[in-house]
Order: structure tokens, then sequence, then C-alpha cells
């Protein structure tokens, strides 16, 4: 096996870092965040850090990277409190990726890509029409990692559309079954696929 060390780290080519890092800790959920400014315009981002929080209450979060430059999606979220979260299937990724290209706030990733925004429910933020799972959020805080000048935005699940056909009786939704994708490093996008499920453990 290959062994490195922080060490190792520290002298690398940037980009192989990056690569590197962002990949060995695992596959990541694959989320577009969708938000709307205060003076009206959509906004959407490709994310691999959403993750569950809590249950109850319903709460989920994501990092933000610092914000050393323009990050529309957290000023969307800071300027109006809400935003959504939609699961990124296989036939979307192209158009998903290229949502995370740095486009000024005055342009919408929804009129660049072909991934077209839905309003229901008379929620403010856009979701992604066709995304199969989609979540309405209400921020509710965010916290500072002073260790490498992230953010940990917090929010409350308000809102949960999810196709039928995923559902189970106990609640659980069965993602593969519309080609939900994972996340691998920073540009690599993988189907998983359901190998079981294993009921509650007790000590034995
Ligand atoms: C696969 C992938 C995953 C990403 N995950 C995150 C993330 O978890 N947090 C983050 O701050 N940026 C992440 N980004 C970068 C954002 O998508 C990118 O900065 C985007 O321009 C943000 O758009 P905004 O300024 O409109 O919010 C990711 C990019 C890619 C390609």
């Amino acid at each position: 096996m290959r062994y490195l060390t922080k060490s190792d780290f520290n002298k690398m080519e940037k980009i192989f870092r990056i690569n590197l890092i962002n990949s060995c800790t695992g596959y990541k959920s694959a989320n577009l965040i969708g938000t709307k400014s205060k003076s009206g315009i959509e906004n959407l981002a490709v994310f691999s850090s959403v993750t569950h929080l809590g249950s109850n209450p319903a709460v989920l979060g994501y990092i933000l990277r610092p914000t050393t430059v323009p990050r529309n999606t957290y000023k969307n979220i800071k300027e109006t409190g809400f935003f959504t979260v939609n699961h990124i299937t296989e036939s979307i990724i192209e158009d998903a990726h290229h949502t995370s290209a740095k486009y000024h706030e005055d342009i919408s990733e929804f009129d660049k890509t072909k991934l077209i925004s839905e309003y229901k429910d008379n929620w403010t933020a856009p979701y992604v029409k066709g995304s199969p799972v989609q979540i309405g959020c209400k921020y509710l805080n965010d916290y500072f990692i002073k260790e490498n000048g992230t953010i940990l935005v917090v929010a409350s699940m308000e809102t949960l559309y999810f196709n039928d056909e995923l559902i189970t009786e106990d609640g659980w939704l069965r993602l593969d079954k519309e080609n939900v994708v994972t996340i691998n490093g920073c540009d690599g996008y993988a189907l998983p696929k359901l190998i079981n499920r294993f009921e509650f453990q007790r000590p034995k």
C-alpha cells in the first residue's frame, strides 16, 4: 500500500492534493442547492457536503468553503433565509457539475443549463424540476470553523417532496430506484447500488 503523511500533503502539487484529500474520505452526497436573491435572481450550485444532522427536529447542514470569494448561495440564504436541496440523478450530472462555475450573482445557473426551476407551496426558493427528492430548508444558524475558515450552515427541513416509488413501508427512501448519484472527490459522479439493509443491532 502507498503510505503518505502530512508532510507529503504539504509538498504536493495543489490540484493533486485537492483530488487526493477530497476523495480519501469516501463517497459524498450529491445535491443542488437552489436559492433566490432578495432582488429575485435565481441561483443553483452543486454541493457534496449536505448531511443529515438530526431527525427530530429534522435538521441538515452543509459546509461552505471560505468566503474569500463571492459565495452566492450563502449570500442568498443569509438575505432570504430559505433554500432548497435537490438530489442529482444520473441524467443531469453534466449540467449539475456545470453549476460549480463561478457565474456572477446577476446570472442564474438555470439559464446556463437545461435545469428548470420549479416553485410550489409558496416556497420562495426554487426547486429543481424533476429531481426525485427535494427539500425546502429554512436557515437556522452558521458556525465558523476557525481551523480552516469554512462555515457549517445549519437549517431546518420544512418541506420534503419525493417520488412515491422511492419510499418503503418503514419510511426509508431507496435512492437507487431513481439513479441518484454520489460524488467521489470533487469531480467524480458514481451510481451506488444497494447491497442490503440490516435490522437495528443490539449487543450479542
Ligand atoms: C462536486 C462538487 C461539490 C462541491 N461541494 C461544495 C461544498 O460542499 N461546499 C462549497 O462551499 N462548495 C462546493 N462546491 C463548489 C461550488 O459548487 C461552487 O463554489 C459554486 O460556484 C458555488 O456557487 P455560488 O457562488 O452560486 O453559491 C462543489 C463543487 C463541485 C464541483
